[in-house]
């Protein structure tokens, strides 16, 4: 099959391509490299880089035929999208307005867009499974919400297939070292970690130690890359074998705090971690945790490299070398 990547040269896309690789696809890869790197692509695959909110990217994509695309490019940082909500309309939404308006001419059948627990907003229920209701409180979510909403017309319409799969915290890195660099402008509490313990930041601010949690800080639910990865495959089978739409939650069905993070960052590491416990932040829930039964029974995925400590050992080589 042609499979289109947006956003291969990123964190999560280029997990994929690298698995993707191996498979006898043909692969290309759009990309405008804003948060990406060439470095991620592997050889054997196409790339064409470009902005999927130009205008003109019917002329950049014309007399191409795809079967699947894997939606990954996005900004992602919720904190952002409420300081900046043009940016996140124009690249977000805007960005995949243009591309799924442009599906039909380029034949897709299968649509895999990387969606988001934040979807959820603030969650009456933890676990939360995938009939929550859908209430974001931030606009990064808000465009995710919309995008599904978007696919789901042109699924009715157009009779294209899609999978919405809603990440909870990806971290970690390919365990066999293809992916060559570091997550670029994340926000994100383990990656901050792993700059604390090798020395890029001077110390880690934890936002609240006064929750409702066994040590009172923060807990999450974190999924490492490679694992998305093998879900995408498998949503992939999945519609292509039902001929159904499905919309799955990824995350491992268990959580970690903020303090059980640290405290094996600096085990693993050896490194010792200077943190400071300041006030909690608006907007963060208490905890947040996947329920993933939907995502085993139909898919038959199971998360193998999200153990903390394998998140954790899997970042330590791109952090200390
Ligand atoms: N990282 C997480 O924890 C997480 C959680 C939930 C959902 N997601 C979603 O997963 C997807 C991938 O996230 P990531 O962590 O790999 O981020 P990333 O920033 O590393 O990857 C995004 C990629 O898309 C490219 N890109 C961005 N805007 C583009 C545009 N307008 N045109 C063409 N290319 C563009 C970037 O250059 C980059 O290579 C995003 O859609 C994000 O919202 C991520």
């Amino acid at each position: 099959m042609n499979i289109l990547v947006t956003g291969g040269a990123g964190y999560i896309g280029s997990h994929l391509v690298h698995d993707l690789v191996n498979t006898d696809h043909n692969i290309t890869v759009l990309d405008n490299l804003s948060s990406g790197f060439e470095k991620n692509i592997p050889s054997g695959v196409e790339f064409i880089n470009a902005d999927l909110t130009n205008p003109k990217l019917v002329d950049i994509l014309r007399n191409r035929q795809f079967d699947v695309v894997f939606h990954f490019a996005a900004k992602k940082a919720a904190g952002e999208s409420m300081e900046k909500p043009e940016l996140y309309m124009r690249e977000n939404l805007g960005g995949a307005v243009n591309l799924i308006s442009l599906l039909p001419a380029l034949g897709v059948k299968y649509f895999i867009l990387s969606s988001t627990a934040a979807v959820y907003g603030t969650p009456d229920k933890i676990p939360v499974n995938e009939s929550a209701p859908t209430v974001p409180i931030n606009y990064y979510g808000y465009t995710k919400l919309a995008i599904e909403q978007n696919l789901a017309w042109f699924s009715q319409i157009y009779g294209i297939r899609y999978a919405a799969l809603r990440y909870f915290n990806a971290a970690g890195y390919d365990p066999l070292g293809r992916v060559k660099e570091r997550e670029k402008g994340t926000a994100n509490l383990l990656p901050v970690v792993l700059e604390t313990v090798s020395g890029l930041r001077e110390k880690l601010m934890v936002f609240g130690n006064d929750y409702t949690t066994p040590d009172g800080t923060c807990i999450r639910d974190y999924i490492h890359p490679s694992d998305l990865a093998s879900a995408h495959m498998l949503a992939l089978d999945y519609l292509i074998a039902e001929n159904k739409n499905l919309t799955v939650n990824l995350g491992t069905g268990s959580g970690h705090s903020v303090m059980e993070v640290i405290n094996a960052a600096q085990r693993l590491s050896g490194l010792p971690l200077k943190y400071e416990i300041v006030s909690r932040r608006e907007g963060d829930p208490a905890s947040l945790i996947a329920d993933q039964n939907l995502a085993r029974t139909l898919l038959n995925w199971a998360p193998r490299h999200s153990s903390l400590d394998s998140i954790i050992s899997s970042m330590l080589p791109l952090y200390l070398k």
